[in-house]
């Protein structure tokens, strides 16, 4: 339990500042100093201790300052793979310090992993902002600062990995800790834990700090609005900074994840889901889909052929409303079962009937990832997608290896499936799909890159010999876009997404 751990490290001898923060080179130069150089300030100790017992991998942090936390939690990390901090990056020049403060706490810390021979690409500090909506800091400066979702490399990490301790210290007033909360726990894995703080009560400190009341507000609506997801939670007040008098308490709030227990069924269709081969082919894609640049956050989504819902986390990471569709009512049943919490929002429909999803409205964003090409009727399926499709389609499918301009029709093999849904499938050729896709939206692009997947040929047409599955992806918009990992032809060769770390 959380309130014994922190009962535990109250009676055990504190980690010093100096202790802590001289191997960082941290003990001096930045505007925090007064706090180092105290031996009543053992905020930094509590961190250490509570992170050192996760024994953590991986570790996000919104609010970088000038490091002294993330400096904290690296240093009770040695299983350390991954480490992601963010900062609006103006906290520098309101403290009338000469330097920007996250570029500040990267050149230290980066050297402290030099030393330790640490690579610099899995520790890594971006200039961001956390918030969503037209929000900054505390007084909300700093609303030009880009979102984090708008940055392509921290929407490929933050996607793609999940993190067991998340430290959220950033925007502290009106429902800046909350909305921080929802964004950060899509992104804690199960059994993993938030750690927050200045928890501080309206009463005694209304007239002290500018959030009090607020975060205490924030960390009840959301605990309350999560209980069911909730293992455990405690306010912590112990940790303090200077001065010596009540004013220098910053109780932490923490908040442990529950595990959820999914029971794997043997033997069944939907096995062909947990594949590695099927399991690499998603990360493959989404990974790709997040490097593209594309505005997908805070979006309305259609998710057609969702299978078991492998998918539909990546959406959820972005904060996104997602509605999610499949034709196997087994797979339906499968996806409801690993995730009750989306029962109402996943639905059994057939893309081969015409007007199959004409009654879930408009989204902003259709996406229709390893699907088309299973079915006979691509056209139908487009067509019929377009009539949902606001902004943005997003198709993924196995094309044929040569533009040939045919839907290319081939009898399902049996592949994974005991009993296929369509006995006649398609290999759509990239000119057809583009042709098609041109009926519905004004602007059609392939991309420059192919996700990092042996599947997706680069150079055009595809040797018949070298794959099984040839598979391409297609970005249709109903308004142009000038993204430059976009191009509106059909490209002979394309490069291969790099690996982000
Ligand atoms: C209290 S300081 C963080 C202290 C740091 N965690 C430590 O203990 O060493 C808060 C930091 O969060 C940043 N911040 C505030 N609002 C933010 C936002 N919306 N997005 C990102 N960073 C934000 C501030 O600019 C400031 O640098």
């Amino acid at each position: 339990m959380i309130a014994e751990t922190c009962k535990t490290i109250e009676l055990e001898k504190s980690l010093s500042n100096i202790e802590l923060f001289e191997e960082f080179d941290l003990t001096d130069g930045h505007p925090w100093v007064s706090n180092i150089n105290s031996n009543h300030a053992n905020y930094y100790n509590c961190l250490y201790k509570i992170a050192n017992r996760e024994k953590p991998r991986r570790i996000l942090e919104l609010g970088t300052a000038f490091g002294l936390s993330a400096a904290t939690m690296l240093k009770a990390s040695p299983n350390i793979e991954l480490f992601v901090s963010l900062d609006l990056g103006i906290y520098g020049e309101q403290l009338g310090f000469s330097q920007n403060n996250i570029d500040f706490a990267r050149t230290r810390i980066h050297q402290w992993c030099c030393h330790r021979k640490i690579p610099l690409n899995r520790i890594r500090f971006y200039r961001a902002n956390s918030q969503p909506g037209v929000v900054g800091d505390n007084e909300n400066f700093g609303v030009e600062i880009r979102k984090w979702y708008d940055i392509p490399d921290l929407v490929r990490l933050l996607t793609h990995y999940e993190f067991d301790v998340i430290f959220v210290d950033g925007k502290h007033t009106d429902d800046g800790l909350y909305n921080d909360f929802v964004t950060v726990w899509q992104l804690l894995r199960d059994g993993g834990l938030i750690i927050c703080d200045d928890l501080h009560d309206e009463k005694t400190y209304g007239k002290i700090f500018s959030w009090a009341g607020q975060t205490l507000e924030s960390f009840h609506r959301f605990t309350n609005e999560h209980k069911a997801e909730i293992d455990d939670q405690y306010i912590w007040n112990y940790p303090r900074v200077m001065p010596m008098d009540y004013t220098g308490l910053r109780p932490f709030g923490l908040i442990r994840k529950k595990k959820r227990m999914i029971l794997e069924l043997t033997k069944k269709w939907f096995d062909f889901f947990n594949k590695q081969e099927s399991l690499a082919i998603i990360q493959a894609r989404q990974d790709h889909l997040a490097s593209l640049g594309l505005d997908l956050s805070y979006k309305s989504v259609l998710e057609v052929g969702c299978g078991i819902g492998k998918d539909t986390c990546f959406f959820e990471k972005l904060g996104c409303t997602i509605h999610s569709t499949d034709s196997r009512p087994e797979n339906v049943a499968e996806y409801l079962r690993r995730r009750p919490d989306r029962k109402g929002f996943v639905d059994i429909v057939d893309l081969n009937c015409s007007n199959s999803h004409v009654k879930f409205g408009k989204f902003n964003i259709v996406y229709c990832y390893g699907t088309l090409h299973q079915l006979e009727n691509p056209s139908q399926c487009l067509k019929e997608l377009s009539k949902n499709c606001k902004d943005l389609f997003l198709l993924e499918t196995c094309v044929n290896s040569l533009d040939n301009g045919n839907i290319n029709s081939v009898y399902a093999d049996d592949q994974g499936e005991d009993k296929p849904f369509n006995e006649i499938k398609c290999r759509p050729a990239r000119d057809w799909i583009m042709q098609e896709l041109k009926k519905y939206y004004p602007y059609v692009y392939c991309t420059r890159t192919q996700p990092a997947h042996s599947d997706y040929p680069i150079i055009w047409p595809a040797n018949r010999e070298e794959f099984i599955n040839t598979r391409c992806v297609f970005v249709a918009s109903k308004r142009v876009l000038c993204h430059p990992t976009l191009i509106p032809d059909i490209p002979q060769s394309q490069g291969r997404l790099e690996p982000i770390i």
